[in-house]
């Protein structure tokens, strides 16, 4: 223990002291009232600070200049600062941030990090406004002790300043530090500090010169997942023929105390919340809704643990790793899902874009490098991504089967990205109507190359015969592979529709609505009818098709395990709904669809990993 009161002092006298500076006024703002709410409860630290600036000069001022210390600065993932307008506690940062930029004053001593807020209008004399300023740091918790055993619960430290530190005088302020609810081991007391429950207060303090800082240090317990990517590339692939398919690619750390000793799975097993209350079991992905074909899987395969649970506003994923994540620990693994292209894709002014969130859909997850792949289809010409923040561009070529130029490829790199990175972004491209009639051209020309060929070789040369006949077989392959497209999108919707029906079930175990749950029952049904209709066509076209003979079993086994699939669901949910009618309770329920349950879950990764391979084609 005194050690570790010799260490805590140490680190205070390492922290920024801040002495009188220089007494000249950068301007004649005050702040009249701050309030500031730290947010320690994740691994992912938030400040929220609303600003009562008031002009107390002549001259109209037109920006707002923040400070931090250069040790708080580099941690800094994300800043936004909004007019707060609305009369009452409107506390949202939906509205748009205003611009800002890092500057280096001369009056501000070279330890701080200083960003100029843009005002939309000058604040003149005698005016006021109110602003909200979020700001989000990483890795800043730092862990203390360092290392820790499997039985130890994970302590860390967070160094902050009780004052606001800021080049304006400050009338009144306040500070209130949101700790997760568990030991709080130390922190530092001054004059107006409270604790109540988890909260932890400081101030109020009055009439505060420019650059007041009064460092604090809070020790605590926190056992947060502390996930982090060292590396995370999203890929994100649109195919015209109606899917956009994402590949993500983890390679994850828990970020938190070192771990030390031996693991005992053994003791894990038997008291996991004890023996390793710091690790992390699983983690949550919030998918879009209507995501299809969802897999996660590692090094070793395929990771069928992991839950998948959605409704019509999301769809949630969880993973599990293989074995639980200790402090220092690493895991590796891909998560892959198909989206429906018209939820995504827009046309405006003769382009397209794509519309779709930037960043990870894991919770609470702190990415190091934030690498994202928009790959477009072939053929597509004036690309231009638009991201709500910096980030390095530069651009590559995919090439798959059969690309004949490659597809262009845009790649987004972000460093330190949280969820508030989580904005949408776009990336506008023109796309000529014609490559999308590219196939059905080239077959025509392809006949008529044929022809020509045939007269050639009527006459003379065998080899341009030759040639003809491959590019033929070429075009007839591209036709191929799009009934295939087509074959693996309509299954997709069917899946889709699936999961209708299962969400369906869990409404009616929260609602009890019966009728509710009959209806979606009979709309389910409908549809699956209209997408069988629409099987026929491609299907035919397959069949007839020499090309297609290789695939073509797959294919059929798809459809036919889909159809298969769609059964058991069916007998599923009349046994559900029949026990409901019957008042039967959840223990029966189980155990009278347990048969079909576990048909259903084989048939579901049957049907997924054969999707995946009719969509390498
Ligand atoms: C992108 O999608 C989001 C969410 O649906 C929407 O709020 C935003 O306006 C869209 N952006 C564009 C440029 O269409
Ligand atoms: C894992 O799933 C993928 C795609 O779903 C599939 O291609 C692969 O064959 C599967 N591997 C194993 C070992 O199950």
């Amino acid at each position: 223990m005194m050690t570790m009161m010799m260490r805590l002092n140490l680190l205070l006298s390492f922290l920024l002291t801040f002495t009188i500076l220089s007494s000249h006024v950068l301007s004649d703002l005050i702040l009249t009232k701050v309030d500031r709410r730290i947010d320690l409860s994740s691994q992912i630290v938030r400040t929220t600070t609303t600003l009562k600036v008031e002009n107390a000069g002549s001259d109209i001022v037109s920006e707002i200049l923040l400070t931090f210390p250069d040790n708080h600065v580099k941690h800094l993932a994300y800043l936004s600062a909004t007019l707060n307008e609305g009369k009452g506690k409107a506390k949202s940062f939906s509205g748009v941030g205003l611009p800002y930029e890092v500057v280096r004053p001369k009056d501000i001593p070279s330890s701080l990090a200083t960003y100029s807020v843009t005002l939309p209008k000058g604040l003149g004399k005698a005016e006021s406004l109110t602003m909200d300023i979020l700001t989000v740091f990483t890795h800043i918790l730092q862990p203390f002790p360092e290392k820790i055993t499997q039985a130890d619960i994970q302590l860390l430290l967070f160094q902050e300043s009780a004052q606001y530190l800021s080049p304006y005088p400050v009338k009144v302020q306040s500070l209130n530090v949101k700790l997760p609810e568990a030991r709080i081991e130390s922190y530092t007391k001054l004059e107006n500090t409270k604790l109540q429950g988890s909260e932890l207060k400081y101030g109020p303090y009055e009439n505060l010169p420019p650059f007041s800082y009064l460092p604090i240090v809070i020790h605590f317990e926190n056992n947060q997942p502390f996930a982090v990517a060292k590396e995370l590339v999203r890929e994100i692939e649109i195919s015209h023929w109606g899917n956009v398919q994402i590949t993500e690619h983890y390679n994850l750390v828990h970020g938190g105390a070192q771990s030390k000793g031996e693991f005992s799975r053994l003791d894990y097993q038997a008291r996991p919340y004890v023996r390793g209350a710091s690790a992390f079991r699983r983690l949550t992905a919030k998918l879009p809704p209507r995501a299809h074909s969802v897999y996660y899987r590692d090094e070793i395969g395929n990771i069928s643990t992991s839950s998948l649970w959605g409704d019509s506003k999301k769809t949630e994923l969880e993973i599990e790793p293989r074995y639980p994540l200790f402090g220092g620990w690493k895991t590796a693994f891909t998560i892959g899902y198909g989206l429906p292209l018209q939820d995504f894709l827009f046309g405006v002014d003769g382009k397209r874009f794509l519309n779709i969130s930037f960043g990870s859909p894991i919770n609470e997850l702190v990415i190091d490098t934030l690498v994202v792949k928009v790959v477009l289809p072939e053929g597509s010409k004036d690309i231009s991504p638009s991201v709500p923040f910096p980030v390095k561009e530069r651009h590559e070529t995919k090439f798959s089967h059969l690309d004949i130029a490659g597809r262009p490829v845009v790649v987004l790199e972000k460093n330190n990205a949280v969820p508030e990175h989580n904005e949408h972004f776009q990336v506008y491209y023109k796309f000529n109507r014609l490559s999308m009639l590219r196939e059905p051209l080239m077959l025509i020309s392809g006949f008529f190359f044929l022809f020509l060929a045939s007269i050639v070789y009527m006459h003379a040369d065998l080899s341009i015969s030759k040639t003809s006949a491959s590019y033929l077989a070429k075009i007839q392959w591209e036709e191929v592979q799009a009934t295939i497209h087509q074959v693996h999108s309509i299954v997709s919707r069917c899946l889709t529709t699936h999961d209708k029906l299962e969400a369906s079930l869990r409404d009616l175990s929260r609602t009890g609505d019966i009728q509710g749950c009959k209806a979606t029952r009979k709309s389910v049904d409908s549809s699956l009818k209209e997408l069988t209709k629409e099987l026929k066509s491609p299907v035919t076209f397959l069949q007839s098709s020499p090309q297609a003979a290789q695939i073509l079993p797959k294919v059929e086994e798809v459809i036919a395990k889909e159809r298969d699939l769609q059964e058991k669901l069916m007998a599923k949910h009349s046994t559900v709904v029949d026990c409901y009618e019957k008042k039967l309770g959840g223990r029966e329920i189980e155990n009278r669809i347990a048969s079909h349950q576990q048909k259903i879950t084989a048939l579901k990764q049957e049907i997924d990993d054969l999707m995946d391979l009719i969509d390498e084609i």
